[in-house]
C-alpha cells in the first residue's frame, strides 16, 4: 500500500483507538498484502510488539483469511490447529479481511486476552471500519 508516513500514522491511531476503547480489544493490527509475495507483512499495530510481522498465505488465522477472503472469528485459540500464537495471553482472535475495488488487500486482525469474546456486532463494526481505512488507502 502506498500513502507514506501520514497513511501509517492514521492507521496506526485507529489501531490505538480501537484498543483504549473497546475493553476486550487487546492487540489491533493492520497486515497487508506484500507486493507479488504470497505472504502478509504487518502495517500497523497496537498493543506488544508481535514476532509475526511476515505471516505466508494460508498459514495461521491471518493467513488462512488472506486466501479464503472471509470474516474468521475464533472464540477459543486452543481449539485452532492452523494457529501462529503470538502471545500465551491471548484466548480469542477475530480477522476481518480489507477490500479495495472488491480486492482483499489485507486485513484488520484483533486478539483478546478474554474467551469467546466476538459477536456478530464485532464482525459488522470491523467490516465498517476497513471500509473507511479502505479509502485511506486505496
Ligand atoms: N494469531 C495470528 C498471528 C498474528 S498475531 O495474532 C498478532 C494467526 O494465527 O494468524
Amino acid at each position: 500500500i502506498g500513502g507514506g508516513t501520514s497513511v501509517d500514522k492514521r492507521l496506526t491511531e485507529i489501531c490505538e483507538l480501537l484498543r483504549e476503547n473497546v475493553d476486550y480489544y487487546d492487540w489491533v493490527g493492520f497486515y497487508f498484502k506484500n507486493g507479488n509475495r504470497e505472504e502478509l507483512k504487518l502495517h500497523s499495530f497496537a498493543g506488544e510488539p508481535t514476532d509475526h510481522t511476515i505471516i505466508p498465505f494460508g498459514k495461521g488465522i491471518c493467513g488462512q483469511v488472506a486466501v479464503s477472503n472471509q470474516n474468521f472469528v475464533v472464540p477459543d485459540v486452543k481449539a485452532q490447529d492452523n494457529y501462529i500464537a503470538c502471545s500465551i495471553n491471548v484466548k480469542a482472535e477475530i480477522v476481518v479481511p480489507l477490500f479495495v475495488d472488491g480486492e482483499n488487500i489485507g486485513q484488520i486482525d484483533i486478539d483478546s486476552n478474554t474467551p469467546d469474546p466476538f459477536s456478530k456486532e464485532d464482525e459488522e463494526f470491523l467490516e465498517w471500519v476497513n471500509e473507511k481505512v479502505a479509502r485511506i488507502v486505496g
